[in-house]
């Protein structure tokens, strides 16, 4: 099956919490917690938190991301980071247009493409996120939505760079509300981002993609959502806060 084929990845998004004194916590529970993880187990924290994070993820199987990044390389952008500032700390992933961001910090599909496409320059891993909100799933376009904010993401990123995209379907209603979305609408989406990868690269590149679900992702919910042929992880929020919550995930996405 194509599943197997591809890299599962159970990310947590840690969002605006923990001090770096707190993430050297959590990490300390986390790092026994998922060590037998059979799928890629990524934390993406504060940016406060990364040298902490990377130095003590160091020898496990943890990697570590973090939750924006700007598209410059260097210069008058007071209070932003580069990406390659997060490569020389040994950064290796990086959330891009989460929906946070574009609701909160207008962030715009031009800004993700540009972000993303800077982040895959500098060698990091974006996770590039899409979904629709409330309104726009009753309107019925959440799949003309989600398409197109993947083909703009994805707006001058070459074949190879693909391999390292990661692509999160986290629709904006199911975001820290306890509202999942149930397994049937997070596979036909996540189906609908590959469909419009296979269109844009080719059969073969789509079916090595992975698409994550996010949304309220909890221990509960985890393992039917995972189980779905094209939920290939999840990103999570709240329960990544909390290592047994998210080590229930980690197993799960290794049985799914
Ligand atoms: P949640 O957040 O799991 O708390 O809903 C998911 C996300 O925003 O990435």
């Amino acid at each position: 099956m194509d599943k197997q084929n591809r890299k599962a990845i159970i990310a947590g998004n840690w969002k605006m919490n923990k001090t770096a004194t707190e993430a050297a916590a959590l990490i300390d529970e986390l790092i026994p917690a998922v060590k037998d993880a059979t799928c890629e187990v990524v934390i993406c924290v504060p940016f406060t938190d990364l040298t902490t994070a990377v130095a003590k993820c160091k020898g496990t199987n943890i990697h570590v991301g973090a939750e924006n990044v700007h598209f410059e390389k260097s210069g008058a952008f007071t209070g932003e980071i580069s990406a390659d500032m997060l490569v020389d700390l040994g950064v290796e992933y990086v959330v891009i247009g989460h929906s946070e961001r574009r609701q909160y910090f207008a962030e715009t599909d031009k800004t993700v493409n540009k972000r993303s496409r800077a982040a895959l320059a500098a060698g990091l891993k974006p996770i590039i996120c899409v979904g629709e909100s409330l309104t726009q799933r009753e309107q019925g376009v959440t799949e003309e939505l989600v398409r197109m904010q993947t083909k703009i993401a994805l707006n001058g990123v070459t074949a190879e760079e693909l391999k390292n995209v990661v692509i999160a379907y986290e629709p904006i209603w199911a975001i820290g509300t306890g509202k999942t979305a149930t397994a049937e609408q997070a596979q036909e989406v996540c189906a609908a981002i590959r469909k419009v990868v296979g269109e844009l690269y080719g059969e073969e590149a789509a079916k090595g993609l992975t698409v994550q679900y996010g949304g309220s992702m909890n221990p509960k919910n985890a393992e039917e959502l995972l189980s779905k042929p094209d939920v290939d992880g999840g990103l999570i929020g709240g329960a990544s806060l909390k290592a047994e919550q998210f080590a229930v995930i980690v197993d799960a996405a290794t049985k799914g």
